[in-house]
């Protein structure tokens, strides 16, 4: 039939390297091809995805110049604008070829942060949507910098750290998403460059559910042209597991299989946060004292000082007892094990929408950027968990761990109201729920940025 197409509407997905940014747009791939469109994934080949645990996809990685070990000892800020750097030049090439090849893309959906895509996607007369990988709520604020600039929040005063932000409450000055090694001007030109793209986008996509960030939602709608579609979360679409670019260490969970239910206390902060020896002998302490088994994740180069390595030996062989020390864990399956009572976390995005599918109460405790805005509303708005404070102290990580676990009152509360949220997931995934129709009319909305592409579906 003239101008029907031959084949499935094919996108191309663009995810930013890194753990946490991988994982979601890999779901999200899983998402859309199981709803009928063909997916290639163009990727740098530094943090490369596991190509053979997605045959369905296709995959078109690029060279890119990033060192494995380059990003040592730079702060946040440098690695990402490194990255970026990075990308730019590789992205627009392997675009242009895949476009005058058989295989051209209709549609290119980047990660926020690659922010520099839009304009080869124009070039190349394609569809530009942006998927936010992280928070509403940390987008929210990233697009709220400038009003925040002005009314004197921003630069932070050290006076002013506890207070709430009158405009956007519960949030104090300390959850303002800003990295810890300083907020210079390039770094509010780089937050400003993305929210300013994603405000030009066809479409922006959230990892999130509009029952977790309902405010938040309504606030972005009335300030960002582009539609907004919230899918997630999206880990249910396909484990996080299947984006992990270390190996998991599977062996805890039969480890797992041997403690009693809710007895074991999971740690993890990620995969890019580090922590100091200090911090180390307090957590070491703190799950020690706490008598409470535990699973703890210290992947390579978590810790900063080289002594913290003896350190851990030693109490790896001193609690071996007690718990587990794994460099890297399959974390969905971890956190849904019948074992875990509760999870130590940063308060990654995926790390916070990992647990909350799996219904179990957190401990946070945050190191930078969109992760302080993820524990102020962990809390303070869901209640599904405590934060720990920036310093570290094993007296009061012994408390929480016992109060979170088998608590009879705040602990109690912390752990229904894990188990409401993850109820309150189920539903929206539902025919009918929030999560389920905003899929429905995104994939409605690509199909009419795509010529003819209707006719296919
Ligand atoms: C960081 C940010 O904090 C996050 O909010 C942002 O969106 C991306 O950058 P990261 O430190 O990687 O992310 O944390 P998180 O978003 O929680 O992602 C970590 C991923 O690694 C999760 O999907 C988790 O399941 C996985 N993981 C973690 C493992 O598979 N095994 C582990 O042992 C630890």
């Amino acid at each position: 039939m003239e101008g029907r197409r031959a084949a499935a509407p094919h996108l191309a997905l663009f995810p930013f390297p890194l753990q946490g940014h991988i994982t979601p747009m890999l779901q999200l791939a899983h998402l859309l091809h199981s709803r009928g469109f063909s997916i290639t994934i163009v990727h740098a080949r530094y943090n490369a995805p596991d190509h053979t645990k997605h045959p369905q996809f296709r995959f078109e990685p690029f060279a890119d110049g990033i060192e494995p070990d380059q990003f040592g000892a730079m702060g946040i800020l440098e690695m990402l604008s490194t990255i970026v750097d990075s990308l730019k030049q590789p992205f627009r090439s392997v675009m242009g070829r895949i476009q005058s090849g058989q295989n051209r893309v209709d549609c290119v959906v980047s990660d926020a942060l690659a922010y520099f895509s839009r304009a080869v996607a124009q070039e190349l007369g394609l569809p530009w949507l942006v998927f936010r990988t992280s928070s509403p709520t940390s987008f929210m604020f990233f697009a709220a910098f400038p009003s925040l600039r002005q009314m004197g929040y921003i630069p932070v005063q050290d006076s002013e750290l506890e207070s709430v932000i009158k405009e956007k409450p519960p949030f104090r000055v300390k959850d303002l998403p800003l990295v810890k090694t300083g907020e210079s001007e390039s770094f509010f030109q780089f937050i400003g460059e993305m929210v300013e793209a994603t405000k030009k986008s066809s479409a922006l996509v959230l990892n999130s559910m509009d029952k977790l960030e309902q405010p938040t939602l309504d606030s972005l709608r009335s300030e960002i042209p582009a539609p907004i579609y919230v899918l997630g979360p999206l880990c249910n679409y396909a484990s996080g597991d299947s984006g992990s670019l270390i190996r998991q260490d599977r062996s805890c969970l039969s480890w797992l299989d041997k403690q009693a239910s809710g007895t074991v206390m999971y740690v993890s902060i990620g995969s890019v946060a580090r922590m100091d020896a200090a911090n180390l002998t307090q957590m070491a302490q703190g799950l020690r004292d706490s008598r409470q088994p535990f699973l703890w994740v210290i992947r390579p180069g978590l810790v900063r000082s080289e002594d913290s390595v003896q350190l851990l030996d030693q109490f790896v062989e001193e609690s071996q007892d007690m718990g587990r020390v794994v460099k890297w864990a399959p974390q969905s399956e971890v956190l849904a094990h019948p074992a875990v009572g509760g999870f130590m976390t940063h308060c990654g995005w995926n790390s916070t929408l990992e647990c909350i599918c799996a219904g179990k109460p957190m401990i946070c405790w945050p190191a930078y950027g969109d992760q302080m805005v993820n524990a102020r509303l962990v809390c303070q708005v869901w209640s599904n968990g405590v934060e720990m404070g920036e310093k570290l102290e094993s007296e009061k990580m012994k408390n929480s761990i016992k109060e979170l676990l088998m608590g009879e009152e705040k602990g109690k509360k912390m752990r229904e109201k894990a188990r409401l949220l993850q109820q309150l997931v189920l539903e929206s995934m539902k025919t009918g729920g929030s999560s389920y129709e905003s899929t429905s009319r995104f994939i409605d909305h690509i199909s009419s940025l795509i010529p003819h592409s209707s006719d296919s579906f």
